[in-house]
């Protein structure tokens, strides 16, 4: 880290003395006060619920600037890696901090591709769950139990080892959302077929059958791969936070990921994509456009409880430039499948509009994020509603294992161990039953 010649200075009115706290300078960005020595030289904590203002751990991976709706990932703009690359070359510039030549690529494609076959016994585990269990239930139980199937790559302290778990994580995640979806609708699991590329392999295996072979629309399996690359990292969001505290602990890689998986799935973070989908659909059920100003009143009703998902976001107070990409993509899925007039998207189109004119909206800087557009080119695909986040969760996989391999890497990385401001009870007696 870069130091910078300014320090601030923390003074206290009731004259205790005040201390001197080093700053360091990003490459781009906000500069960051080092608060570590505070509570050994003041004996006082930070108090910063929901991160608004701390840096948890210093990053090469991603970088966000939320005013100008910027997303670098290795300081490449999302927008060029989303038309010039696809999603294992993302995933290898995300995992090794650049992009890979041709021989480079192909080493990691076949790498990959080498993987993608679970372990036979995973389809036991899985019977195990019932056939309407939730995907991301399913999802968060099958990559914790990976660590009982791969003992070879569980020790996180070991770069070999967290180098296997990565490939093997990123390879099996589709086989392991794919076969989810088979369970549930009963039908038999479709092994990967590694000639295909990332996103077609992963489109055969939730939609082929035995019965007939499967080619995969080269504009879905375009689709579905810019899904998985406008998800694949998000600096350090609250899932890949989870990842960050639970691997601090030692634990093993797919452990850490697990965790990840259970926190993506709320509907303020990855679960946000399945809730916006079910919001158009009730609003299409109320009577569509039609209700969209009703429905409207209700979002700006604070006492209502209702909130626009997919719209807003804790860093982008401009546009999110995925939401853009997203939208492009629903343009040519849309085409392609001749449902240009689908109503849901002209809901969709509808709520943006009056949204970004909304008073409400403009001023608390609201803008459609990534999920706003999502969940129309999935359901497009023929991806079922509660599929999204585990999607979602398959395309994220290879940011929480770049971030994870970073902070075991990162020479200052110490177990994550939060302080807090205690306000309950002060020290008292138990009384007996009788007396309470
Ligand atoms: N609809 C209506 N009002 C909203 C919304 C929304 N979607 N988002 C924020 N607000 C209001 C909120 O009520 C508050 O108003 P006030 O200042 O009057 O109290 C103000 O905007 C700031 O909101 P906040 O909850 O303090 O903002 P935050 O940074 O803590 O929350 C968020 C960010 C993403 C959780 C939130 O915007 C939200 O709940 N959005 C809907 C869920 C969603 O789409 N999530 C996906 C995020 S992108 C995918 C990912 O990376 O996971």
């Amino acid at each position: 880290m870069t130091p910078s010649d300014v320090k601030a200075t923390l003074s206290f009115s009731d004259g205790s003395p005040s201390m001197d706290l080093p700053i360091y300078k990003g490459s781009i960005g906000p500069d960051v006060i080092d608060i570590r020595k505070l509570y050994a030289q003041t004996g006082k904590f930070t108090y910063d619920p929901g991160f608004l203002s701390t840096a948890s751990c210093n990053s090469k991976i991603t970088y966000i600037d939320g005013d100008k709706g910027e997303l670098l990932y290795r300081g490449y703009p999302i927008e060029q890696l989303a038309t010039q690359c696809d999603f294992l070359e993302t995933c290898y510039l995300l995992l090794n901090g650049e992009l890979p030549n041709q021989a480079e690529k192909d080493e990691f494609v076949n790498r990959v591709t080498k993987h993608t076959m679970v372990n036979e016994q995973m389809q036991f585990f899985l019977r195990g769950f019932r056939r309407d269990a939730h995907p991301m239930a399913v999802l968060t139980g099958l990559v914790g139990g990976m660590s009982a199937f791969y003992h070879d790559s569980t020790d996180i302290n070991n770069a070999e080892h967290r180098k296997i778990a990565a490939i093997r994580l990123i390879a099996k995640m589709p086989t392991l959302v794919a076969m989810a979806y088979k369970y549930s609708i009963g039908q038999p699991y479709i092994y990967p077929r590694n000639d295909l590329s990332y996103a077609g392999n992963f489109l055969r295996m939730m939609f082929a059958t035995p019965c007939e072979e499967y080619k995969p629309n080269p504009v879905l399996e375009r689709a579905m791969d810019r899904i998985f690359i406008l998800h694949a990292d998000h600096e350090q969001n609250a899932s890949t936070s989870t990842v960050r505290l639970c691997g601090s602990s030692g634990t093993n890689p797919f452990a850490a990921i697990a965790a990840g998986v259970a926190c993506l799935w709320g509907p303020a973070h990855g679960g946000a994509n399945e809730a916006c989908l079910n919001m158009l659909e009730e609003i299409q059920a109320m009577g569509g456009v039609s209700k969209v100003g009703e429905f409207m009143n209700q979002v700006k009703d604070k006492n209502s409880g209702v909130r626009l998902m997919g719209f807003g976001h804790r860093v982008y107070k401009n546009y999110d430039p995925r939401a853009k990409l997203m939208q492009e993509t629903c343009n040519e899925v849309l085409a392609e499948l001749g449902l240009e007039n689908d109503p849901l998207f002209a809901l969709a189109k509808k709520l943006e509009q009056i949204a970004l004119e909304d008073d409400y909206f403009v001023q608390r800087k609201l803008y459609p994020n990534v999920d706003f557009y999502s969940g129309i080119v999935q359901r497009a695909i023929g991806i079922p509603v509660p599929l999204f986040t585990a999607i979602f969760a398959l395309a994220r996989t290879v940011g929480w294992i770049a971030q994870l391999d970073e902070m075991i890497g990162d020479p200052e990385y110490k177990i994550g161990r939060p302080r807090q401001l205690f306000v309950g009870a002060e020290k008292r007696d138990v009384k007996p039953i009788g007396s309470r």
